[in-house]
């Protein structure tokens, strides 16, 4: 059977609305049915007590996987100013306090580069993509720009009014979902998962029925 034929089920470990938006549009044309915590009860937090993207990005993949008993696949993103050193990088979503609205974030964002000429920042994305049984593959992108001096547009989350993008003239805020998406750090993460997408597919699977195999039920049993 054609793998592509199939659907398979895929979790997003974000309860993140412009995140998930994002991703699911991007992979809409593939045979699997997404879903993401907002479509679940509640289920426990993970601490995202990594210092790199990448080791945020596992841990929420595993444990959503682990917990929900289906891949899962996590983004973990942020802002990185140049100016500041490379904050706020993997504090982004919380830099203006643990419970930060996108609005007070921006705020800070834009007092702390008060007076400041190097405007450059880069956004970067790692997506981890986990199975039940930990095994997971890793997605990297990154997307270089300016942080303007007062918010533009009215589309997209986070940074994404502050952050401007040369090459279109144009504020993340600014731009249509694809057109983000052909050039953010999110999009360029998600064109490799893309590309090996059917490879992808059969991953899963194998590692599936390696997990069966492991709880003696699969087609060869230990018993
Ligand atoms: P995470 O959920 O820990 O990965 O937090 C990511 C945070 O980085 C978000 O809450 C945003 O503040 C910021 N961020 C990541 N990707 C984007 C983006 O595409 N646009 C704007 N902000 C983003």
């Amino acid at each position: 059977m054609n793998l592509m034929d199939k659907r398979a089920m895929l979790v997003l470990a974000t309860g993140n609305r412009g995140k998930s938006h994002e991703i699911r549009k991007y992979l809409e044309e593939f045979p699997i049915d997404i879903s993401d915590l907002n479509d679940f009860g509640p289920i426990p937090q993970v601490v995202e007590d990594g210092d790199t993207f990448e080791e945020n990005a596992y841990k929420k993949a595993a444990f959503v996987a682990r917990v929900l008993g289906f891949p899962a696949l996590a983004d973990d993103s942020g802002l990185e100013v140049e100016a500041l050193g490379g904050t706020p990088g993997v504090y982004s979503a919380r830099y203006a306090g643990p419970s930060a609205t996108d609005a007070e974030n921006n705020a800070k964002l834009i007092a702390a580069l008060e007076g400041t000429a190097n405007r450059k920042a880069r956004f970067s994305c790692v997506l981890s993509l986990a199975v039940p049984a930990g095994h997971a593959l890793t997605y990297e992108g990154a997307c270089e720009g300016t942080i303007l001096h007062v918010p533009r547009g009215a589309g997209g989350f986070g940074y994404d009014p502050l952050f401007y993008y040369p090459p279109m003239g144009k504020t993340f805020a600014e731009m249509t979902v694809e057109e983000k998406t052909s050039v953010s750090h999110r999009g360029r993460a998600l064109q490799g998962l893309r590309q090996e997408f059917e490879k992808v597919l059969v991953w899963i699977e194998q590692r599936g029925k390696e997990e069966d195999y492991r709880r003696g039920k699969g087609d060869i049993c230990l018993r």
